[in-house]
């Protein structure tokens, strides 16, 4: 794997995280973006991400609770480390270049993030443009949370170095890669690909076969999904449900702190696309009411303040 030059298709909340991320690990980043108004909302992203780097180095040198695996090895970090790698931030913010123009962007391309939005036609409208844009060494990436790759490897000019590479939010702190492969990628492409996200200091995952959900949410949304219904059907309130898991398996949060993290908003628009959703005697139906009533109340999770849990 020699890769020099990495395009981020998409800067919005997880593009944006994935180039600056890469930028910062020392990689020739660019993110290409559809419109001039997409860089006017992309620029305030990037901004903020520097902020975020700068305050969390800052607040590392003195605060173990504050380390970021992203930003460096926990056994490396010390006050003027933090300040050196404070610099690599300015530089990586320096560097990082924003366009709408596809040849500029993808005519050098070692490897192509692709972080569109998670809608079908626009990803597979910009796999049909990309291929005229691209050298043959280009090998391209879906972070896509849903949609597989078999999707969309037929509108790429190159399926064997077509595969996924799925971020969580908040990379900088959350470093898990993803790596899946359809059944015609190529092996070498994915183990660059696990290279890759190695490099830029993601824990890569290997998927060994195309999953919806990859390894995280094929657990997660089903655990979840258990949780919710519990309650739901008044056999458990929220807090014992919580307690029952973490404290028989040690693990720091229950269900329901996960789903004030997740934002019961998202949790909310999955329980919807149940169609059984729309039956309010069915246990879906009673879900999504607990979930709505709450949304109603602006109880949507940590971000707001109060979700199941009070965070004020
Ligand atoms: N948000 C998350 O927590 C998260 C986590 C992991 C993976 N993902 C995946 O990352 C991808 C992007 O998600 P996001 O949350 O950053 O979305 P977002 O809505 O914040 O950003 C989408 C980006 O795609 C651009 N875009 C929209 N339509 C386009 C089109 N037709 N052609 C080209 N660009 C277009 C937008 O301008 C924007 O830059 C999705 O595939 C999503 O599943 C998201």
């Amino acid at each position: 794997m020699e890769y020099k030059n990495i395009v981020v298709a998409g800067g919005g909340v997880l593009g944006s995280q994935i180039a600056f991320q890469t930028a910062y690990s020392g990689y020739n980043t660019t993110i290409w973006l559809r419109s001039e108004g997409s860089i006017g909302r992309t620029e305030p992203k990037v901004a903020r991400l520097k902020q975020i780097y700068l305050n969390t180095l800052e607040a590392m040198k003195t605060d173990p609770r504050a380390y970021a695996y992203g930003l460096m090895a926990k056994e490396d970090v010390t006050p003027e480390a933090c300040e050196a790698a404070k610099a690599k931030v300015e530089a990586a913010y320096a560097k990082l270049k924003l366009t709408t123009d596809w040849d500029e962007a993808f005519n050098d391309a070692d490897f192509v993030i692709e972080s569109v939005a998670e809608a079908p036609d626009a990803k597979a409208a910009f796999y049909t443009e990309l291929q005229k844009h691209t050298p043959e060494k280009t090998v391209i990436v879906t972070n896509s949370s849903t949609m597989l790759p078999s999707q969309f490897r037929d509108f790429t000019d190159r399926p064997e170095k077509y595969l996924a590479l799925h971020f969580a939010n908040e990379i900088w702190k959350n470093p898990t890669a993803e790596v899946m492969k359809h059944d015609g990628t190529g092996e070498k492409y994915f183990e660059d690909t696990v290279a890759f996200a190695a490099s830029i200091r993601m824990i890569p995952l290997k998927v060994l076969k195309e999953q919806p959900g990859y390894l995280l949410n094929s657990m997660l949304v089903p655990f979840l999904d258990a949780a919710e219904a519990l309650a739901a059907n008044g056999v458990g309130s929220v807090e014992d449900i919580d307690r029952a898991w973490t404290i028989s398996t040690g693990a720091p949060a229950g269900p329901f702190r996960i789903l004030d993290i997740v934002g019961l908003t998202t949790a909310y628009n999955i329980c919807l696309m149940d169609p059984r959703s729309k039956d309010p005697s069915t246990t879906k139906g009673k879900v999504c009411a607990m979930l709505k009533e709450k949304i109603d109340r602006g109880e949507t999770g940590v971000n707001a303040g109060k979700g199941f849990y009070d965070y004020a």
